[in-house]
């Protein structure tokens, strides 16, 4: 046999293994077992297979002998060394794309050249196999972790939402609950109700009015709205509760979404500005009937005078009740007088003289005033003031009014001997922006449904002839006419809280 020939065989031998071995494994070790049969088989000193990474561009050796340097990836093809007399670069194509290359160095002219060729043929269409297998599961890896990341980002924004919010599906299990949920009083941790009947989570609501709120919105596909009111201590919140359709695909209803807003700040506003316009249209009809008023009234006064005046001129025998007539008549004509001048008071045009004012100061005025009353002397009194306080733009006389109305009534609510009247000032309102006066009682309290009317003029619960019922609704009117607010704060027999919110001064 010549030598030639022997190298032939040797080459067919070669091919033949390798083709084996291509035809029994399919797995990545095959490479590196490939590299090792060529460099004995053609020979050559080194054979390394470049394999192009699922990510793309870069490719990695199977070398053979193997590396003594760890095996790292080439940037590119152009990174992988170039044939000469030596060297063999054979690139492994597979349907017109490069797979990999096979690169032989230290390689005898001979027929192991041509194996290498065959082998190069046989070999790509098993990298092109094992490369698409990684370029799938890579593409599945990263399209997990984009899904991942997705859900994570979805999660965030529902969790930094202001509002509570939850998901029940058609058989009102929980399947979201946002952080908003969690917090608060009220709050429950996700993980103990998620997979949960929506009934026994939320059991304030009967089961039967909550499942037939959900109905609804399944049935109907319509989106439902309402304001409910939660008793708290500090006076109710109210919230506004929608009910959102979700459809997973298809057209049937798959979920219902439920938001809950806290819209308590919001309700405060409207109800002030509807007590302010109510006020405001009140306050015009009392300014025009008292001046229809006062002149009868004082026509009225004067008679009574002249008939006092003439009371000689009446038989003895009924003097005695004419007397008592016209005494009435006057006690009435000056109830009347006080009522007219109280309701000016709260119409008149507003707008009198303002400057920088120390509310404590017009706190121990008012203290001063009142030193003397019989039923002041019997409460307890207590003073919290806070010293350094900011100015306030004020006309002193009003707020003493307003403090004096205040303290007037909190006396009224204590029984006598076992009252506690306690008086504070300091920084209050959004950031501190403003001076708060707070005037607190022990008294019998307001019961929520009564705490907007008691502003009302005339709105009274004291018995006739001792109220009139214009004390808070002239308050009202200065604090709002010194761009303040009065705000009342009660739980019925545990006392009320009045407090007087008005702009500091810079
Ligand atoms: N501190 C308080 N505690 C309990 N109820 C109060 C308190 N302050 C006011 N009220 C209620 O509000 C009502 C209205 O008060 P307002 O000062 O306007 O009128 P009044 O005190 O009844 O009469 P007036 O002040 O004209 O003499 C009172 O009759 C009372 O029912
Ligand atoms: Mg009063």
């Amino acid at each position: 046999m010549t030598e030639a020939t022997a190298g032939a065989a040797g080459a067919l031998d070669l091919v033949g293994a390798v083709a084996r071995l291509l035809n029994s494994s399919d797995s990545k070790d095959a490479i590196g077992r490939v590299a090792e049969l060529l460099r004995r088989g053609v020979p050559a000193t080194s054979v390394t297979i470049w394999v192009r990474q699922p990510s793309g561009a870069a490719f990695t050796p199977f070398a053979a002998p193997p590396s003594p340097t760890p095996p790292f990836p080439r940037p590119t093809l152009e990174g992988i060394p170039e044939a000469d007399a030596s060297a063999v670069r054979l690139p492994l194509e597979h349907e017109g794309t490069t797979v990999g290359v096979l690169v032989l160095e230290g390689v005898e002219p001979g027929p192991g050249r041509a194996a290498a060729a065959i082998v190069a043929d046989l070999l790509a269409p098993h990298v092109a196999l094992i490369e698409l297998s990684e370029d799938l599961a890579f593409e599945v890896a990263v399209r997990a972790r984009q899904i991942e990341e997705q859900r994570r980002f979805t999660g965030l924004v529902i969790d930094s939402l202001p509002v509570g919010l939850y998901v029940v599906d058609r058989e009102y299990r929980i399947q979201i609950w946002n952080r908003k949920r969690e917090t608060g009083t009220q709050g429950v941790h996700r993980d103990e109700v998620v997979g949960r009947p929506v009934f026994e989570v939320l059991t304030r609501q009967s089961a039967d009015q909550l499942k037939a709120e959900f109905d609804q919105i399944f049935e109907s596909g319509q989106m439902s709205q309402m304001d409910i009111e939660v008793d708290d201590a500090a006076g109710g919140r109210f919230y506004r509760i929608s009910k959102i359709p979700m459809r997973l695909g298809g057209d049937q209803i798959s979920h219902v979404i439920t938001i809950g807003e806290d819209v308590t700040e919001w309700y405060r506003i409207h109800r002030r500005i509807m007590q302010n316009e109510k006020l405001a249209a009140v306050g015009q009809l009392a300014a025009g009937i008292m001046h229809e008023i006062n002149n009868p009234l004082a026509t009225i006064g004067a008679c009574a005078a002249a008939l006092e005046g003439r009371l000689a001129e009446v038989p003895a025998a009924a003097q005695g009740a004419f007397k008592e007539y016209i005494a009435i008549i006057d006690k009435e004509v000056e109830r009347c007088t006080n009522i007219v001048d109280g309701l000016l008071d709260f119409s008149r045009p507003k707008g009198v003289q303002k400057s920088p004012v120390a509310v404590n100061t017009v706190i121990e005025d008012t203290f001063f005033l009142l030193k003397h009353h019989t039923r002041f002397k019997k409460m307890t009194v207590q003073r919290e003031l806070t010293d350094g306080l900011p100015l306030v733009l004020a006309n002193a006389e009003q707020l003493v009014q307003v403090l004096m109305s205040l303290m007037l009534n909190a006396v009224d609510a204590m029984e006598a001997g076992n009252g506690r009247l306690t008086v504070r000032s300091g920084l209050g309102g959004h950031r501190g922006a403003e001076v708060v006066v707070e005037v607190q009682d022990t008294g019998m309290g307001i019961p929520r449904a009564e705490q907007t009317k008691i502003f009302e003029p005339f709105y009274t619960t004291k018995p006739q002839g001792r109220g009139t019922g214009l004390g808070l609704s002239i308050c009202y009117g200065i604090v709002e006419d010194h761009r303040g607010r009065l705000e009342v704060e009660s739980q019925p027999g545990l006392g009320a809280t009045f407090r007087v919110f008005l702009p500091a001064l810079p």
